[in-house]
């Protein structure tokens, strides 16, 4: 099996699946809690995740802590059979704290102190900040070890960066220690260039907008170390009071570009994250891919930390998700990996900046309408979760994820509509389109297991990366390269060799010239035509074993009838190399041919806007489950009778799906 694990971090509880909410009992007086716990009971909640923002609740003034609140809050949601995940609040530091240490509120870019009464004002770097999440995470930690707490979230969604001068010291600091010298900075930056040589590591500034992109890479990698050393610090305070099988996690927002969440979701035990759709509706052929990606973060199932109950309060129009939509997104969530489903947030609160948000009990205390399909939910996850006990997704096509690639590509796009995530979604969405189950992964992830890799735009590239795809393709796998790939070394310098750089001699191309489009132009394949967008590569066959694909049609000239996409036979597997990019219908029929080559096929053919995913257990066995993302009745041909078990009949070769329709299958015995 490939690399998604069990769900084996520890502490599962009794549950394979989670429902619940953020709570804020200390938004409330606390005669109100009963009820809020009644009403959790009754929508068949088993987890709520309390205090990510309770800092001021919690210590009121330094060193003076007041935990019994939340103690009372535990035990009375355990008496009702609902466990708790407490959030460790450094997302807030109070006011007391930021007026007694105002040097630990983060610069922007500007050279402005940010103000206190957001989030996450805080310099993650800050000595103040450190001194004061050791108390109050410590003493929470010690006093906290209640078995009714399952796990810790640390902090909430970092997200900050800070531009103070002690953070440009840091970097300093970091740069020395990475690069051992000046010569060594000078040479990997080319800096040379406009002047830019550093004859002192004090003359380093840390880079606001465009500048030198080796700087500007070394300066990502310096925010994720700084996170990642935040986190550390929470964890070494943490993990020595957690009883056994408390697990720890912080909630990332998908594709969030801050740092590299690979990093930082290492030292975790479990990733979660929050999905949020603002305005409009769900497109489950992109979010699926959020989701694989942040089951990519640790190579296993993971929580869903948040979800909009209907609507938020942030976006351009705030509309509500229709009627079943949220209970579909639900259990998309679960079939791509997701073991708990936690709406954000449980009831308006009085006042402060998210009054309008939704939420599952409104300002007055009552159930919103929605509350009903929580309670469909409740129900459904009571049922199924024996079902889904140790199961997770198996995937025979992984998509590389590059962290590096995608921000030096976001710094010089070199046509604004070039977007590294959506380039990587127009592979993702065919796929999904046939339900072939993708794992989204880190470059220096094994590729042992897995049939077909696609590696989007992977410019950046790194000696292991390239052992590791080559290694891939000599085990018969077939890899896609795309445009963009390999142009340039770690240093975010260009290789001095032409694209895809130490990938030319697998792919048996190289990149003559690319060209930004101002306009589609046609596209004529062997198994498709069309056009290509935003971007095209004009390539050069190495040898005479490379098979055209498809050519260009008269364009600019210079790329008139010039090969666009290629497939290489390589030591007994196949390398293509695609340098254009395809329009939607193109795509399709490109990525369904390489299916087909590959011997990858779907579970089952279902009608389109119907997904159908798996879950396997550790003895093999296998759950379909099946989702009408559509608002119309939608029919599916079953491949063989089965057991549907959200109503517990058998069903017989075919099944219908209402609208936003979910099904549990099983293959009858
Ligand atoms: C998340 C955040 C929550 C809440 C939510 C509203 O980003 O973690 O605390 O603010 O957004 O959509």
């Amino acid at each position: 099996m490939p690399h998604n694990q069990n769900t084996d971090y520890p502490n599962q509880g009794h549950s394979t699946l989670y429902l619940g909410a953020a709570y804020y009992p200390e938004h409330w007086p606390e005669k109100r809690w009963p009820e809020d716990v009644r009403l959790m009971s009754e929508a068949g909640f088993n987890v709520a995740r309390m205090a990510e923002f309770a800092w001021s609740t919690l210590e009121p003034a330094e060193g003076e802590f007041d935990f019994d609140w939340l103690d009372r809050a535990i035990s009375q949601l355990a008496s009702a059979g609902i466990v708790s995940v407490l959030g460790t609040p450094t997302a807030a530091p109070p006011a007391w704290l930021v007026q007694q240490y105002p040097e630990m509120l983060a610069v922007d870019e500007s050279g402005r102190r940010v103000q206190f009464g957001n989030r996450c004002h805080y310099c993650v770097n800050a000595p103040e900040l450190h001194d004061a999440t050791r108390r109050i995470v410590g003493a929470m930690a010690e006093h906290f070890t209640n078995p009714h707490v399952i796990g810790w979230q640390l902090d909430n969604e970092y997200n900050r960066v800070c531009y103070c001068d002690r953070c440009r010291r840091l970097f300093q600091q970091y740069l020395t220690t990475k690069f051992g010298s000046l010569d060594a900075l000078n040479q990997r930056w080319a800096t040379r260039y406009w002047s830019q040589t550093y004859s002192a590591w004090e003359q380093i500034p840390i880079p606001i907008g465009p500048h030198n992109p080796g700087l500007m890479l070394e300066f990502k990698h310096f925010v994720t170390e700084s996170y990642r050393q935040f986190q550390r610090l929470q964890l070494d305070i943490l993990r020595p009071h957690l009883p056994d099988g408390v697990w720890v996690t912080h909630n990332f927002m998908n594709w969030f570009d801050g740092f590299d969440h690979y990093a930082l979701a290492e030292d975790l035990d479990l990733a979660s994250w929050d999905w949020y759709m603002g305005t409009g509706h769900n497109d489950y052929l992109a979010s699926g891919a959020a989701h694989d990606l942040v089951r990519g973060f640790k190579r296993r199932n993971f929580w869903l930390m948040e979800t909009q109950p209907g609507t938020v309060n942030w976006s351009s129009v705030n509309n509500s998700l229709n009627k079943g939509e949220a209970r579909a997104m639900a259990w998309h969530a679960v079939a791509h990996g997701a073991d708990a489903v936690l709406y954000w947030q449980w009831r308006s609160a009085p006042n402060g900046q998210e009054q309008y948000h939704g939420t599952v009990v409104d300002q007055s205390g009552q159930p919103r309408p929605f509350y009903e399909e929580v309670q469909q939910l409740g129900r459904e996850f009571a049922d199924a979760s024996p079902l889904l006990t140790d199961s997770t997704s198996t995937a025979r096509v992984a998509i590389i994820n590059s962290y590096d690639s995608r921000w030096s590509i976001q710094w010089q796009p070199h046509h604004h509509d070039f977007d590294y995530v959506a380039h990587l979604i127009r592979y993702y969405r065919p796929l999904a389109a046939r339900n072939i189950e993708v794992d989204i992964l880190p470059p220096d992830a094994p590729l042992k297991g897995y049939r077909l890799v696609i590696a989007p735009a992977l410019l950046v590239l790194d000696e292991s990366t390239v052992e590791r795809l080559e290694e891939f393709v000599r085990r018969r796998g077939h890899l896609v390269l795309t445009a963009r790939c390999g142009m340039k070394d770690e240093y975010n310098a260009l290789l001095p060799t032409r694209q895809p750089g130490p990938l030319a001699e697998m792919a048996g191309v190289e990149v003559e010239e690319y060209y930004a489009l101002q306009d589609e132009i046609p596209v004529v394949g062997n198994w498709f035509s069309g056009s290509s967008q935003l971007w095209a590569e004009q390539l050069k066959v190495l040898n005479n074993v490379v098979a055209p694909i498809a050519r260009y049609g008269p364009s600019n000239g210079w790329l008139d009838d010039q090969v666009g996409i290629t497939v290489n036979s390589y030591h007994g597997g196949f390398v293509y190399y695609v340098g254009m990019v395809l329009d939607e219908t193109a795509q399709q029929a490109f990525i369904d041919r390489i299916l087909k080559t590959a011997g990858i096929r779907p579970v089952m053919d279902v009608p389109q806007g119907v997904e159908v995913r798996k879950r396997v257990n550790t003895e093999g066995k296998e759950i379909l489950i099946v989702i009408n993302h559509e608002r119309a009745v939608q029919t599916v041909q079953l491949p063989w009778p089965a057991h549907e078990h959200l109503t517990g009949l058998a069903v017989g070769d075919k099944i219908k799906l209402g609208p936003y329709g979910v099904v549990l299958l099983s293959q009858s015995d």
